[in-house]
């Protein structure tokens, strides 16, 4: 009995000493408190302390020592912080994160990161931020990662980046800063470093950009520009890997805006105004693996040189496309040499139109195909056919298209049955030759019977 009541008391000193001391912190989530906990961050493999205080009713940022002052990550996101005054910063070298995402900030005092030198990743995504101190950043030399996006900015002070040499990836998405970024150097004026990789910049109101937008930035491999109001493709640097350029207000696509060598992943989505891929809009990206061209309603056509060439020597070779929700009729059956060598195609909630051209697809009608979505892929006309899976059309149901089709998957059979009839034809003919060959030399050679008798007279 006694042990057992050691025990309990133990247990009990355990968790007074054991769980953390600061205020804010509990082993649940609830009211204002936050869950603290020594555990593993997954990508680095690296033991963290963090506090996870997202969606608790905060209205203030929490203060030193309400925090373990060991913290690595904090996570204040989702709740009603309006002020990060200087008051309340936080003095700890080791914290590394910060999310302060979707809260109602409308005010930071300037030096409020000044005592967290070692922050490598700021999120501020969905505050009320209409403008930010010149000096707010001065502090975060080691900065890799800030978010800015969805706030209220029409304008950035010039240098505000001045210290973190370390940027690789910025957002800047969601903020009406068009007319503010869209001079020539801007982005050098901000003292952005040349070795930003990633930077996101849509829906800012971008109508166009200026050719030099990007100048000096020769490591950016990633640009998201999606939802902006641009009617041409932008000049992009030459090093740049993936971009998003869905939600623009393009009408055409082609080769002369596209030729970037190293990009792999191109997104073209949600665009109505879109009807036109050029013939070998694709060609000169070379590196190309995923491509995206989906809901755009109004498009009708993806041609059999958008890629370049037809048939086998493609030399873009990508493993991915994605043309869902489009306005697609057609496709042409030379992309069976291209789908046959693919991971996925998505060809789904196109209105197909259905004659024996399009029974190609047939082909792929099995559970693990390169095709996605099998069941929506339906015809639209003509009527006959409305809303007709294609995979369950019939041959004879598209009767004039019943010869093309027999010639095409059966082009073997029907070659091979031609030449075994020319071979016993020509056996015939030989056998035929020699018969009467053979009669002849019975019946009217030189010593047959029926033979004019040669006299001597
Ligand atoms: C931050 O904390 C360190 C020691 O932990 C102390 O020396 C320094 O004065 C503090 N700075 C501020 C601004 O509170
Ligand atoms: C910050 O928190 C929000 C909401 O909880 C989350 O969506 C976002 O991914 C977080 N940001 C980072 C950088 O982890
Ligand atoms: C922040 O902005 C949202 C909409 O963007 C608005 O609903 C909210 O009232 C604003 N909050 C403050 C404190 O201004
Ligand atoms: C953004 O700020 C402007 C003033 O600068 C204001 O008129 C507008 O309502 C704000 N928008 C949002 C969504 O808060
Ligand atoms: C870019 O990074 C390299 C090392 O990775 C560094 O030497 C150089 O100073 C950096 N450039 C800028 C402009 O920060
Ligand atoms: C497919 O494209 C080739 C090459 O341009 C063309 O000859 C053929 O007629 C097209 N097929 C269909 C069914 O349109």
């Amino acid at each position: 009995m006694w042990m057992c009541k050691m025990f309990k008391t133990i247990v009990i000193l355990c968790l007074v000493v054991c769980s953390v001391t600061a205020e804010l912190c509990s082993n649940s989530k609830k009211d204002k408190k936050c869950v603290c906990k020594r555990t593993t961050d997954s990508e680095l493999l690296f033991p963290v302390t963090v506090a996870d205080c997202s969606n608790i009713n905060l209205n203030q940022f929490p203060i030193n020592g309400e925090l373990d002052s060991e913290l690595n990550y904090l996570d204040v996101s989702l709740n009603n912080i309006q002020v990060l005054s200087a008051k309340s910063r936080l003095n700890n070298t080791v914290l590394r994160r910060i999310n302060l995402s979707r809260n109602q900030v409308s005010n930071i005092d300037g030096g409020f990161f000044d005592e967290v030198p070692n922050l490598d990743a700021l999120d501020l995504s969905y505050n009320n931020l209409t403008s930010i101190e010149p000096n707010l950043l001065k502090g975060l030399h080691i900065l890799h990662n800030f978010d800015l996006s969805y706030n209220n900015l029409t304008k950035l002070p010039w240098g505000v980046l001045s210290s973190a040499k370390e940027l690789f990836i910025v957002d800047l998405s969601y903020n009406p800063l068009a007319e503010f970024l869209n001079f020539p150097g801007t982005l050098k004026e901000l003292e952005i470093t040349t070795n930003l990789t990633s930077i996101s910049l849509n829906n800012v109101g971008f109508t166009t950009l200026i050719n030099s937008f990007f100048d000096g930035y020769n490591k950016i491999k990633h640009i998201e520009l999606a939802d902006n109001k641009m009617e041409l493709i932008p000049s992009l640097p030459q090093s740049i890997e993936f971009v998003d350029l869905s939600g623009n207000k393009f009408t055409f696509v082609s080769a002369a805006y596209l030729n970037y060598k190293s990009l792999k992943v191109l997104k073209l989505n949600r665009m109505p105004s879109l009807v036109n891929i050029h013939h070998y809009a694709f060609f000169s990206l070379r590196s190309l693996k995923i491509l995206y061209i989906t809901d755009c309603s109004n498009l009708k056509e993806f041609n059999e040189l958008v890629f370049g060439s037809t048939y086998h020597n493609y030399d873009v070779n990508p493993t991915s496309i994605y043309l869902a929700r489009n306005g697609l009729q057609i496709i042409n059956d030379s992309y069976e040499y291209f789908f046959d060598v693919m991971k996925n195609v998505d060809l789904s909630d196109n209105p197909w139109h259905c004659n024996c051209n399009i029974l190609w697809l047939q082909k792929y009608n099995t559970p693990n195909s390169v095709l996605d979505h099998q069941k929506n892929l339906r015809c639209s006309t003509p009527d006959d056919f409305s809303d007709r899976s294609i995979m369950s059309l019939k041959d004879h149901e598209l009767p004039k298209c019943f010869p093309e089709k027999f010639v095409r998957t059966h082009h073997r059979v029907v070659v091979s049955i031609m030449i075994l009839s020319m071979i016993i034809l020509l056996l015939f003919i030989l056998y035929l030759l020699k018969y009467t060959a053979k009669k002849n030399s019975n019946n009217v050679g030189p010593n047959s019977p029926y033979n004019i008798q040669v006299t001597d007279d």
